[in-house]
């Protein structure tokens, strides 16, 4: 563990399991409180919401950093992944709170073998990111088990963002029995309404200007959803698309919240989202919103 001394604030860094839960059992009694906030780094506002959320809500607050190499299916993704630790640290500094930030080494979490656990997530794996991305989703649910097993959080935030990985996360605490609370918080968002994330750093002004008609349309989507079907509606945005040659649309999908299964008839009990996912000059976003 080091200590950064950033803006009057202690800033502690782990890169150990070991000494983490060491610090987290020193300084936690039976009834207080740890929020944790699972990140792959590259920290932008929207992980700080996370954050603040967390603040907000526990005594203590820790942050995992850590790229994950079994969830991508793509490995120049994970080449490209941006490791970014010192700017990240002097982002949650300018928080001003004491957070515990847990860096850790691939050895540290996966010892010699880099390898996914299966999971069963009662079919949420199998929509949307699951059909483009093979792996994926054990890979994230092996990561978030182990992160879990270390951190032993009492409440954990995740990103409306990646709606589907909130559920399957969700899933996974049901299924495991963990005793930590899923917390989903709202997209945060660039002033053109673009979704923050790390991969936006790769887009130029121009084009992160452009991809704010993804959320746009999004927008519309709802509006459209009232007085339309799913499918009506999901031609209008593959035609709209169609006219747009600087995007390359890899899914548009309606489906109900819970079960993520994409909505046939409308039923008025049903909560629905759109999901969407589209590459801008190879750079692949993704965005949702509740439609009702
Ligand atoms: P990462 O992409 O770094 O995202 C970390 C968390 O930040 C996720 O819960 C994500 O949904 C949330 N997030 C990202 N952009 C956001 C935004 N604009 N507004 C609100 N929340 C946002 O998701 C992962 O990392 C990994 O899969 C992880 C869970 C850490 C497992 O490796």
């Amino acid at each position: 563990m080091f200590a950064y001394n950033l803006n009057k604030i202690t800033m502690h860094i782990f890169n150990g399991k070991a000494d983490l839960i060491a610090h987290l059992t020193a300084i936690n009694t039976s009834n207080s409180t740890i929020g944790f906030v699972p990140t792959m780094g590259a920290i932008h506002k929207g992980h700080l919401s996370l954050l603040q959320q967390s603040l907000s809500e526990n005594d203590t607050t820790v942050i995992s950093i850590f790229v994950n190499p079994t969830q991508f299916n793509n490995p120049e993704d994970l080449l490209k992944y941006p490791r970014t630790l010192e700017e990240d640290v002097q982002k949650i500094a300018t928080l001003n709170k004491t957070i515990l930030v847990y860096a850790p080494t691939v050895a540290d979490i996966y010892d010699k073998k880099i390898s996914s656990e299966e999971f069963n997530f009662d079919g949420l794996e199998h929509q949307m990111e699951g059909k483009f991305r093979p792996g994926h989703w054990d890979g994230v649910g092996t990561v978030v088990k182990k992160l879990f097993e270390i951190v032993n959080p009492t409440n954990a935030y995740f990103g409306e963002k990646d709606f589907q990985q909130l559920q399957i996360v969700k899933k996974m605490v049901e299924k495991n029995k963990l005793s930590v609370n899923v917390i989903g918080c709202s997209i945060f968002r660039e002033p053109s309404g673009l979704a923050m994330s790390s991969r936006n750093e790769r887009l130029t002004a121009e084009q992160r200007e452009e991809a704010a008609f993804i959320y746009k349309l999004l927008q519309e989507t709802k509006e459209k959803f009232q007085e339309h079907t799913a499918q009506e509606v999901t031609k209008w945005v593959t035609d709209n698309f169609a006219d747009k040659p600087s995007f390359d649309l890899e899914y548009f999908q309606i489906a109900e919240e819970d079960s993520l299964l994409p909505c046939e008839t409308k039923i008025e009990t049903k909560k629905y989202r759109a999901f969407i996912a589209v590459f801008m000059n190879k750079v692949r976003l993704i965005d949702t919103i509740s439609l009702n």
